[in-house]
């Protein structure tokens, strides 16, 4: 049976178009390489029911078994009120909608976010989510976002079991994808809109009552740095606070090497 039900996607009010594919290299490449056309009907939906290429932040790659959840949207930003201050702290608004969608499929699930975009269900990784813009993509942004939906862990290689984890096995079941897609899409567009609207300030409070970083410590690599600290928190403009032994960092943006 196909994974995902097509025209029920299809008639969701949040996608204007979708594309659909039985195998891709990368969803992400396919929304990039779509978004240098002058006429698009946005948003852009590309799906996948299976990804052999997918791309994760910096040079890491995304491994995605059948049964994953693949998948880019292509947006207008400005469509979505979302001004180019708030493009920083779209992966963050996009880890907190996620996270609300997983709650309305499990509620009571043990899920969070980890800055700046990751998405965490009982200490390991559930997703992950990859934002692009080139410049000739002309306002318009791409998330990618991939998750472990019915891709049962059970025989991936013990490192891929100690850092992730599965849907299906945390919650003992399998689940309809079609329905976690629309859950997405709906909690995506509420976050979306309000971040254009009111600014990363008016959902901080929400992500910073999931995030499971608050007093761990953090090698944290921006730029040519890497600073390492304990984690205080994520501010109102989304930046990672850490106490250093150097005395407080705020960072608009990086990567988390480790934690503790
Ligand atoms: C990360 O954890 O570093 C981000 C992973 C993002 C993976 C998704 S899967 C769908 C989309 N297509 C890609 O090639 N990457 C993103």
């Amino acid at each position: 049976m196909p994974p995902f039900d097509l025209p029920r996607l299809r008639s969701s009010p949040y996608v204007a178009a979708l594309e659909h594919h039985e195998r891709i290299g990368s969803t992400s490449d396919r929304a990039l390489e779509l978004s240098r056309q002058d006429q698009l009907t946005l948003p852009l939906l590309i799906l996948a029911d299976q990804q052999t290429g997918g791309r994760g932040r910096g040079s890491n790659q995304w491994w995605a078994a059948t049964g994953s959840l693949t998948f880019s949207l292509l947006i207008d930003a400005q469509h979505l009120g979302i001004a180019g201050e708030n493009w920083p702290v779209l992966s963050l608004s996009t880890g907190l909608a996620v996270c609300e969608a997983l709650e309305q499929i499990a509620p009571g699930g043990d899920f969070g976010v980890k800055w700046p975009n990751d998405v965490y269900c009982a200490g390991r990784k559930l997703g992950g989510i990859l934002i692009e813009s080139p410049s000739a993509a002309r306002g318009r942004i791409v998330v990618g976002i991939g998750m472990n939906i019915n891709n049962s862990l059970t025989d991936a290689p013990q490192e891929i079991q100690a850092a992730a984890v599965s849907l299906i096995d945390y919650l003992q079941r399998p689940l309809d994808m079609t329905g976690v897609l629309l859950h997405l899409l709906v909690a995506l567009q509420t976050r979306w809109l309000e971040l254009g609207l009111a600014g990363f300030a008016a959902q901080a409070g929400e992500f910073r009552r999931r995030c499971i970083l608050d007093g761990r410590t953090l090698q944290v690599s921006s730029g040519p740095r890497l600073i390492t600290g304990r984690c205080l928190g994520i501010d109102d403009g989304g930046s990672l606070i850490l106490q250093t032994e150097s005395g407080r960092e705020e960072m608009a943006s990086g990567s988390i090497v480790s934690m503790e």
